[in-house]
C-alpha cells in the first residue's frame, strides 16, 4: 500500500488568498480535506481591476487566518502534514512573495519540507486531482492571465503547442465587461447578461482563426466591442440593457468559436502522439463558462476523446490544486530550500518561444 501523503497548499499569486489540505490515501484515492479562499474582489472593486499593492497587503494580512482555517477544517496541525507547497510564480510579485515568505517561515518553524509550485502547473495538473487521468493528456488552460494548449507528459513536463499572442480570454471578458458597464470579474457577468441576448446581432472578429497552428488572439475583439458600443451610443443616445445582453452574447460566441476552432487543431496534433486512451481537459477561470464548456465537450465527443472539466471551484484559483501539485512533486522527491524565490514570470514550457503580451498577472507565459 502506498504511503499516505498529506500536503498543505498555499496560493497568493493574484487576488485570492487560499490554503488547502489535500491527502493521497492510495494510488487512486485523493481527498481534499479542506480548501479555503479569502477573495479580495471587494477590495479592488472600485478600481476596476486588481491593484497589486492592495493585493499584496491583503495577502500578508489574511494568510495566517486562511491557513489556520484550512488546517482546522482538515482536523490537522503542522505536525501531521508531510510538506508545504506554495505558489512561487507566475503572478503579481508582491502576492507571490507574501506566500513564499510565509511558507518558508512555516517550513523552518515546523521542520517540514518546502515545495515551490508553478501556478500554471497547479491548473494543468488539476484533472489528475479530480479524475486521476494518465499522461500524456491535452490541456487547454484559459484564465485571466493565461491561455495555452499544453501536452502534459508528466508533473514537470509540459510542451506548449499554442498560446494567445496577446490578451488572455479572461482578460478579454474583463475588459469587455468594463466597456459595457458590467461588474468585475467580467466573465461571470458577461455570461449572465448573455443569457437573455442575441448572439447573432453583432459579428465580432475571430482573429487568426484561418491560420495554421493553434496560436490565438483576442485583443481585436475588445477594440471591435468598443467601436460597436460607441456607434450604438451615437445612434441611440445611450446603451440599453438589451444592447449589453446582445454584445455579451455575441462576444461570448466569438470567444467560444475561436477556442473551438483552435482546440480542433490542437486535438489533431495531440492525437498523432496519443491515439490510444486520449484525454482532453480544460482548466482556469474561463473554463467555468457554460457555453465554452459545453462546446468543448461536444467537440471532443466528435473526436472520441475523453473530456474532463474540473468542478468550477477547482477551475478558478484555489490552493487545492497547489497542494495536489505538491503531492505529485513530493512523490518525485522534489524539494526546495530557503533559496526558493518568487518568479513573477515563469513559463511552464521554458523551451517554447516567448509570445508578446501582458496579462493581469504580468507578462504572459
Ligand atoms: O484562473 P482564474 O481564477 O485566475 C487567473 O489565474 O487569472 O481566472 C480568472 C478569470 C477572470 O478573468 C474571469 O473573468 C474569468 O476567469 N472567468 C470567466 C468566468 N468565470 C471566471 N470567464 C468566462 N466565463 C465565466 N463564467
Ligand atoms: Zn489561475
Amino acid at each position: 500500500m502506498a504511503k499516505i501523503i498529506t500536503i498543505l497548499g498555499i496560493e497568493s499569486s493574484c487576488d485570492d488568498t487560499a490554503a488547502a489540505v489535500v491527502q493521497l490515501t492510495s494510488e487512486t484515492e485523493v481527498n481534499i480535506l479542506s480548501s479555503k479562499i479569502f477573495g479580495q474582489k471587494e477590495l479592488h472593486k472600485k478600481f476596476g481591476g486588481v491593484v497589486p499593492e492592495i493585493a499584496a497587503r491583503a495577502h500578508t494580512e489574511k494568510l495566517d487566518y486562511v491557513i489556520e482555517d484550512a488546517l482546522e477544517e482538515a482536523k490537522l496541525n503542522l505536525n501531521n502534514i508531510d510538506a508545504i507547497a506554495v505558489t512561487a510564480g507566475p503572478g503579481l510579485i508582491g502576492g507571490v512573495m507574501s506566500g513564499v515568505m510565509y511558507a518558508k517561515g512555516l517550513s523552518v518553524g515546523s521542520k517540514k519540507p518546502l515545495i515551490g509550485i508553478n501556478h500554471l502547473a497547479g491548473h494543468a495538473l488539476t484533472p489528475r486531482l479530480t479524475n486521476q487521468i494518465e499522461f500524456p493528456y491535452l490541456m487547454l488552460l484559459i484564465s485571466g492571465g493565461h491561455c495555452q494548449f499544453l501536452l502534459v507528459h508528466g508533473p514537470t513536463k509540459f510542451i506548449r503547442i499554442g498560446a494567445s499572442i496577446d490578451d488572455a480570454p479572461g482578460e478579454a471578458f474583463d475588459k469587455v465587461a468594463r466597456l459595457i458597464s458590467l461588474p468585475q470579474p467580467g466573465g461571470p457577468s458577461i455570461e449572465a447578461s448573455a443569457k437573455s441576448g442575441n448572439s447573432k446581432r453583432f459579428n465580432f472578429p475571430r482573429p487568426l482563426i484561418g491560420r495554421d497552428g493553434c496560436n490565438m488572439s483576442f485583443s481585436g475583439l475588445k477594440t471591435s466591442v468598443l467601436r460597436t458600443r460607441d456607434n450604438l451610443i451615437q445612434e441611440q443616445g445611450g446603451l440599453y440593457s438589451i444592447d449589453q445582453s446582445d454584445i455579451s452574447a455575441s462576444f461570448q460566441e466569438a470567444i467560444s468559436e475561436i477556442l473551438i476552432k483552435k482546440t480542433t487543431v490542437a486535438l489533431e496534433m495531440y492525437l498523432e502522439i496519443n491515439p490510444n486512451c486520449p484525454t482532453f481537459s480544460v482548466a482556469g477561470g474561463v473554463a467555468s463558462n457554460g457555453l465554452i464548456r459545453d462546446n468543448l465537450k461536444k467537440l471532443t465527443e466528435t473526436f472520441g476523446v475523453n473530456f474532463i472539466a474540473p468542478p468550477i471551484e477547482l477551475c478558478t484559483d484555489n490552493a487545492a490544486m497547489i497542494a495536489w501539485a505538491g503531492i505529485e512533486y513530493y512523490r518525485l522527491g522534489i524539494r526546495d530550500d530557503m533559496s526558493l524565490g518568487a518568479r513573477p514570470r515563469w513559463p511552464l514550457d521554458e523551451s517554447a518561444p516567448a509570445l508578446i503580451g501582458y496579462g493581469k498577472k504580468g507578462r504572459k507565459a
